[in-house]
C-alpha cells in the first residue's frame, strides 16, 4: 500500500550523547559524512514517502537548515567550481513544500511526539521513522510498505534475552514469511518478564486511529507517553503485524552502536573501505 506521509520524531534530549547534543539534536550526528536524519529521510523517500514531518524539540534549527538551501554555501561552491560538492548539497533537498515542522513543547515521550503531528495527518496511514535506528542494507521502510495491507505495523528484530529492558517487546502470534502477527506488546520489560526476544526497531506504519489512543495522554514506562502502550490498546480492534526486515540495524542512540555504525558504513564506503580495513586490525 502507498504511504505518502512520514513522521520523524527528533524531540528527544539525547542525554547519552552529551555534550555533543548540548546545542544540536542527536539526529544531526554524522555516520561517515551524513547526519542520521538524512539516512532516515532517504529511507522514507525510497519507500515512496512524499511528505516529511519533523517533530522537533529544542535546537531544531540545525535540522531545518540542513534540509534547506544554503545560499551562501552554494554561491561559494559555484565560485570555486566545486560542482561535485554543489551536487551533494542540492541533490538532498526535497521538493518545495514537502517538509513540515511541528514543535514538541516538552520531551514527554515518543508517543507524545507522534501525537504532536496529528493535525498534519488525514485519514491515511502514516510512517514513523526514528533516525537513531540506522539500517544498513535494504531500506526497511520500503519492505514494510510493500507488505502493508492495513492496521498497525512495526519492524522487528531478535535481541539477546538480557537486552529486553531496552526495547518494546512483542508477543508473537502466527507467522507468514517475514510477517509475524502481534498479539501483545510491552515497553521495556525486564528479561524475566519479557514475552519473547522479538524487539521493535524504530520503524512503524500507523493507522490514524492511533492518535485518539495517544490523545488519552496515559503515561507508561519512565513516566512517558509511550507509542507501545497505544499500539497495545489497539490490539483486537485492528490488524497488527511485525516485519523482520533484511538489513542490519545499528542503535545510534548509544555510543557503542554509533561507533559500530561508523565502522560498518565506513567499510561499505567506496573511498574508505580500503584504508579502513587495513588500519582497523592494527588497533586490536
Ligand atoms: P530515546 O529513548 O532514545 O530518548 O528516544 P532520547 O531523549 O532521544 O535520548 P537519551 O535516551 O536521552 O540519550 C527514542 C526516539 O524518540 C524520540 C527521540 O528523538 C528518538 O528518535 N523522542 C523521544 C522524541 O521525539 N520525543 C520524546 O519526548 C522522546
Amino acid at each position: 500500500m502507498t504511504i505518502k506521509k512520514a513522521i520523524f520524531p527528533v524531540g528527544g534530549l539525547g542525554t547519552r550523547f552529551l555534550p555533543a547534543t548540548k546545542a544540536m539534536p542527536k539526529e544531526m550526528l554524522p555516520v561517515v559524512d551524513k547526519p542520521l536524519i538524512q539516512y532516515a529521510v532517504e529511507e522514507a523517500a525510497a519507500a515512496g514517502i512524499e511528505q516529511f514531518i519533523f517533530v522537533t524539540g529544542r535546537n531544531k534549527t540545525a535540522i531545518e537548515d540542513h534540509f534547506d538551501h544554503s545560499t551562501e554555501l552554494e554561491a561559494v561552491l559555484i565560485e570555486k567550481d566545486k560542482a561535485d560538492a554543489l551536487e551533494v548539497v542540492r541533490r538532498m533537498l526535497r521538493e518545495p513544500g514537502s517538509v513540515s515542522y511541528v514543535r514538541q513543547q516538552e520531551p514527554a515521550g515518543l508517543g507524545h511526539a507522534v501525537w504532536c503531528a496529528r493535525h498534519l495527518i488525514g485519514t491515511e496511514p502514516v510512517a514513523v521513522l526514528l533516525a537513531d535506528d540506522l539500517i544498513l542494507g535494504a531500506p526497511a521502510m520500503a519492505e514494510m510498505t510493500a507488505a502493508y495491507t492495513g492496521g498497525n505495523m512495526v519492524a522487528l528484530m531478535d535481541v539477546p534475552a538480557s537486552d529486553t529492558g531496552a526495547y518494546g517487546i512483542i508477543t508473537p502470534g502466527s507467522k507468514q514469511g517475514n510477517l509475524t502477527e502481534i498479539i501483545g506488546i510491552v515497553e521495556k520489560p525486564a528479561p524475566d518478564k519479557a514475552p519473547s526476544d522479538k524487539a521493535v526497531v524504530g520503524r512503524y506504519i500507523l493507522e490514524p486511529k492511533i492518535f485518539e489512543e495517544l490523545g488519552k495522554g496515559r503515561r507508561g514506562a519512565g513516566g512517558e507517553i509511550q507509542l507501545t502502550d497505544a499500539l497495545a490498546a489497539r490490539i483486537g480492534h485492528t490488524p497488527f503485524h511485525g516485519l523482520n526486515f533484511s538489513g542490519e540495524r545499528f542503535d545510534c542512540g548509544s555510543k557503542i552502536g554509533f561507533l559500530k555504525a561508523n565502522i560498518a558504513f565506513g567499510l561499505a564506503h567506496d573511498e574508505l573501505q580500503g584504508e579502513l580495513s587495513q588500519w582497523l586490525p592494527t588497533r586490536l
